[in-house]
């Protein structure tokens, strides 16, 4: 396929001021993304994920390099790249309506009346499930339900970049499978360029074209670089018998726990079974 490169990251190094000098925290950080793809990115706590889509955000400007979407430089943020945060983000003093509604007034505010941008939200919340909901605030939602009003709001902005830090991290695991089917869904009919960081190696496999995997900080870059050919649309449950899907898995786990094995400070689990099936959740602390 001969995309044009729409995405792409140039010799990012990213260091920021400590006590006493500075901290590298990426070094030479280089990715093209292709319109449309899905691209997933993982590594250990503390590497720099949530540096790299920052950068692209344009929420931190990189040391050295930097960002070009479409051609042109990202230097702040921009309605074209949607953040979708680990904890919503939302404003606590208005209903999940209104929180999406401010997002489209923002964008549409000149091209769509104001019957249909209140459609236009309606539909956004509808996508996310969430529609019967509209009227109420956050501290009256679920985490979950929170969390998906911020994917609404992302999403109706239509962006052409989503950009998604550990975005189901918080959430249980049925609604966490939920959120992953329909963000699949809507990607696949918005054909929206999506980076996701995510410490879940089953939900990078199952939603991602590819799977860029960082190396441990500090100076942190792109270790490897997965492309994942699993036929879409993906069923989770099919896949899980599936040899490709589990040859993925078993690359980005090896990537992980034997390539960029971490060295604990914390205090030590009872690690029995070493190696084989154990939760494939990065997350060693509640704070990550
Ligand atoms: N503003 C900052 N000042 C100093 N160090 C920072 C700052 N932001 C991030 N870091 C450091 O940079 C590294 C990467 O952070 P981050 O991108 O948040 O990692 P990740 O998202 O992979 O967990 C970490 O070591 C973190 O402590
Ligand atoms: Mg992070």
């Amino acid at each position: 396929m001969s995309k044009h490169n729409h995405l792409e990251l140039s010799s990012v190094s990213m260091s920021f001021p400590v006590k006493g000098g500075e901290f590298l925290a990426l070094d030479n950080v280089n990715l093209k993304i292709a319109e449309g793809e899905f691209v997933s990115l993982i590594g250990h706590s503390g590497c720099g994920k949530s540096t790299v889509l920052n950068i692209v955000a344009g929420l931190l400007e990189a040391s050295r390099g930097g960002c070009l979407l479409d051609g042109k430089e990202v230097r702040e943020p921009g309605p074209e790249r949607a953040v979708v945060f680990q904890n919503h983000s939302l404003m606590p003093w208005l209903s999940a309506y209104e929180n999406v509604e401010l997002a489209v007034r923002q964008v549409f505010r000149k091209s769509m009346t104001r019957q249909q941008r209140r459609e236009w939200v309606h539909h956004n919340l509808e996508l996310v499930h969430m529609g019967h909901a509209a009227e109420k605030r956050p501290d009256e939602l679920s985490g979950g339900m929170r969390q998906r009003v911020g994917i609404a709001r992302a999403l109706a902005m239509q962006p052409k970049v989503l950009l998604m830090d550990e975005p189901f991290g918080a959430l249980d695991a049925l609604t966490r499978a939920h959120l992953q089917d329909s963000l699949m869904e809507i990607q696949r009919d918005l054909n929206s360029t999506v980076i996701m960081i995510t410490h879940d190696v089953d939900e990078a496999v199952l939603l991602s074209d590819r799977i860029v995997m960082m190396t441990n900080g500090p100076a942190a870059t792109i270790g490897e670089v997965l492309p994942v050919n699993l036929p879409r649309p993906r069923d989770r449950v099919a896949l899980a018998d599936c040899p490709d899907y589990n040859q993925c898995r078993h690359a980005v786990l090896s990537f992980l726990y034997e390539k960029q094995k971490k060295v604990e400070t914390l205090p030590r689990k009872q690690s029995s079974g070493e190696g084989q099936e154990t939760s494939p959740s990065l997350r060693k602390t509640a704070n990550g």
